[in-house]
């Protein structure tokens, strides 16, 4: 039996298999709000097979959006649209759906991806962007470095933020922690030069990420709680893995449940070695010091080489993005060729026998209900 379909518990809830489906922005909220995007897009891959769905980068203010595009969770109108969409992905499939709670920081404000993805003016609906310290993202408009009625209310915010998603029904919430955004930026150095109890040693920078973290624990009690962490900036200065797993074990012993480990984002002149699972050996390195559930994300694209990774026990469970993008059944597929069962919902079950057969589905009980 494949390891990568065994199910996995990670704090209060099981989930079906090792496959989870990474946040991906869809650049397609309303004010803030999900749309029907994000009911046919999530809805896809609630159907997918795998065990945890993630919905994408959602922020806790408005400001804290990347772009126009961005989803938030910070008023009643976001909450009843998420509401709306995990009602429908819900119904149909026992899918469990997770949420990325994130802030842009002085990666905010920005035009849609497709449209370029450089800073927004505020004739076109911009604003100014918040950080730890007054410095740009390359040539990107300087940010206001945050003061303390800033600091006073961003962890609050967080913690509204996951109230609500808690109530809209997640089964788990992830704080995004990587990719140069806001929490990234207390962490790394590269971005963080302040002087107060939020700067300079590695104490001070996790500060407010740990903060937020205990926040969102006290808010949504009974849901999976992870993080999305850097174990490398790729820059000189840069968070190294020693420090991520220094962070990883903070937030281990305040009660987080997994990590997400990846890299990257916080500084243009970072040089990435990319290749195929090129970010694993990071997550390996957070599980050797960790007894943290450890998912391991980037460039994990075939079913074996996923197999492998949680076989050979570098990772808990892997996250697809760009793969599930272009197969939002790759799950199934890696099913088919894992020769693992997959429970399917009964509207699909007709596929087994002219996609590929042998193919093993297992009778859907949860779906059925
Ligand atoms: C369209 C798109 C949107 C993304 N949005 C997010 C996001 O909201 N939050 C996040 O942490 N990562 C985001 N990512 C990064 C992915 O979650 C993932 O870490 C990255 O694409 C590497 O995995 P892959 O090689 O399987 O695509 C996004 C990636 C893509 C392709």
């Amino acid at each position: 039996m494949a390891k990568l379909f065994s199910p996995i518990t990670i704090g209060p809830h099981t989930y079906a298999n090792r496959i989870a489906i990474a946040p991906m922005a869809q650049y397609s909220a309303d004010d803030g709000s999900m749309t029907d995007w994000h009911l046919i897009h999530l809805g896809a891959l609630a159907t997918s097979g795998a065990g945890l769905v993630m919905i994408e980068a959602t922020s806790v203010e408005p400001m804290g959006r990347c772009s126009l595009g961005d989803p938030g969770l910070y008023n009643n109108e976001n909450e009843a649209a998420l509401c709306r969409v995990i009602e429908a992905m819900r119904r149909y499939t026992p899918v469990k759906v997770g949420i990325q709670l994130s802030h842009g920081g002085r990666k905010g404000s920005t035009a849609l991806h497709w449209l370029g993805g450089q800073p927004l003016s505020t004739a076109d609906g911009g604003w100014e962007n918040l950080a730890p310290s007054a410095l740009p993202f390359g040539t990107w408009p300087t940010p206001k470095a945050a003061d303390a009625e800033d600091l006073e209310r961003l962890v609050p915010a967080f913690a509204d933020s996951a109230r609500r998603a808690a109530r809209a029904g997640v089964d788990l919430i992830e704080l995004h922690a990587a990719h140069g955004y806001l929490l990234h930026q207390f962490l790394s150095p590269i971005s963080n030069e302040r002087t107060d109890a939020f700067g300079g040693s590695l104490e001070n920078r996790m500060r407010l990420p740990l903060r937020v973290f205990e926040a969102v624990r006290d808010a949504a009690p009974g849901v999976t709680l992870g993080v999305r962490l850097t174990a490398s900036d790729w820059i000189d200065g840069g968070i190294t893995p020693d420090e991520a797993v220094a962070f990883a074990q903070k937030l281990e012993a305040a009660g987080c449940h997994y990590v997400d480990v990846t890299s990257g984002g916080i500084d243009p002149r970072q040089k990435i070695a990319v290749g195929p699972g090129y970010q694993v050996s990071f997550a390996h390195t957070v599980k050797q010091k960790t007894n943290l559930v450890v998912r391991a994300v980037g460039l994990i694209v075939a079913p074996e080489q996923a197999e492998e990774i949680v076989a050979s026990g570098k990772a808990d469970l892997v996250a697809i993005a760009r793969a599930a993008l272009a197969n939002p059944r790759w799950p199934w597929e890696a099913a088919h060729v894992l020769g693992a069962p997959i429970e399917i919902p009964p509207q699909y079950q007709r596929a087994s026998s002219s996609a590929w057969p042998g193919w093993t589905i297992l009778a859907p009980k949860e779906a059925a209900e």
